[in-house]
């Protein structure tokens, strides 16, 4: 597997995407000794994280890199330097890799003709999150029985909330179609996406919605990437709660529905307070298998 940059689940092919996955969850992370001499690694991350950010900098280090990680308020992006700029200069530091983080929708087909080293997306604006959707779905192939694809394949994955600003959304979208997963939306009519793969659909109704689901990918309500004027008042939160809420009823059905969230989660708003022990949650798992996935990436893309 070597694509030139990840920017998009795109930028993979589905085999290539099986592969990663399969190697990042039964071989964990890559003993790191055949890689060549440790130069350093540059995460830019524009906007705050706790996941992404701490799982790629362990990661890197595991492979014996240094890191560099810079954000845009201390750093001369803040005197308008631009990303390019930035990034030219920390490969004149030794920079090999570069991660970015960015609330902002960045130009990544621009990014595409960075020469200099391969460029992660590590969630950029309200586009893609590729490594979000990738560790999703490695947390996913790790619980079906005997680890199968087409196990996977026959299930039902519904994803509700705020999917008009998710950029987990967008990474799932195009991720499911390449692999042929049942995937479906729901969401208040304003938050809808503005296009849908062939087979996948889109609902207001939450109940019709989850009908026959294997799990839920609950998604935070951004409220950080509200428009400029948008707000949101408690009437409008208490109706977001009642009418889009994921409850224990919503989960306790049959065998039970498997329960994932990218994070950080709103406790009391996208999901139940309750379920914070729910006993079908994947939420941890998903941030273990975030290491595993980026330090099997930065492998691949290193050597
Ligand atoms: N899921 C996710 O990207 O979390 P962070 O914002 O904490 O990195």
């Amino acid at each position: 597997m070597s694509p030139k940059h990840l920017l998009s689940v795109r930028d993979l092919s589905s085999s290539q995407i099986k592969e990663l996955v399969e190697n990042a969850v039964v071989q964990g992370i890559p003993y790191c000794e055949s890689l060549p001499q440790a130069s350093a690694v540059a995460m830019i991350f524009m906007e705050p994280s706790t996941r992404t950010r701490t799982s790629f900098e362990l990661a890197a280090k595991a492979l014996g890199r240094r890191t560099v990680v810079l954000g845009s308020k201390e750093s001369s992006l803040s005197k308008d330097e631009t990303l390019w700029d930035t990034m030219l200069n920390l490969h004149a530091m030794g920079c090999e890799l570069f991660i970015l983080r960015s609330s902002a929708d960045v130009d990544i087909e621009a990014l595409r003709n960075f020469t200099v080293g391969p460029v992660i997306n590590a969630g950029a604006g309200m586009l893609e999150h590729p490594t979000q959707a990738l560790l999703d779905l490695a947390t996913i192939w790790n619980q079906t029985a005997g680890r199968s694809w087409e196990a996977v394949k026959k299930q039902r994955w519904v994803m509700v909330g705020d999917l008009k600003r998710s950029r987990v959304a967008g990474s799932w979208s195009a991720l499911a179609e390449m692999l042929g997963i049942e995937l479906h939306f729901v969401s208040p009519p304003e938050w809808a996406p503005e296009t849908l793969a062939p087979g996948q659909t889109w609902t207001d109704d939450l109940e019709k919605g989850i009908k026959g689901a294997t799990g839920l990918i609950s998604l935070r309500v951004q409220k950080e990437r509200f428009a400029e004027g948008e707000s949101w008042n408690p009437r409008e939160l208490a109706a977001y709660i009642k009418h889009f809420q994921i409850t224990a009823k919503h989960l306790n059905q049959g065998e039970g529905l498997w329960m994932m969230h990218p994070g950080p989660v709103n406790w009391g708003v996208e999901l139940e307070a309750c379920l914070l022990d729910y006993r079908k949650s994947l939420i941890l798992e998903q941030v273990a298998h975030g290491m595993k996935v980026r330090s099997r990436l930065l492998f691949e893309l290193l050597r």
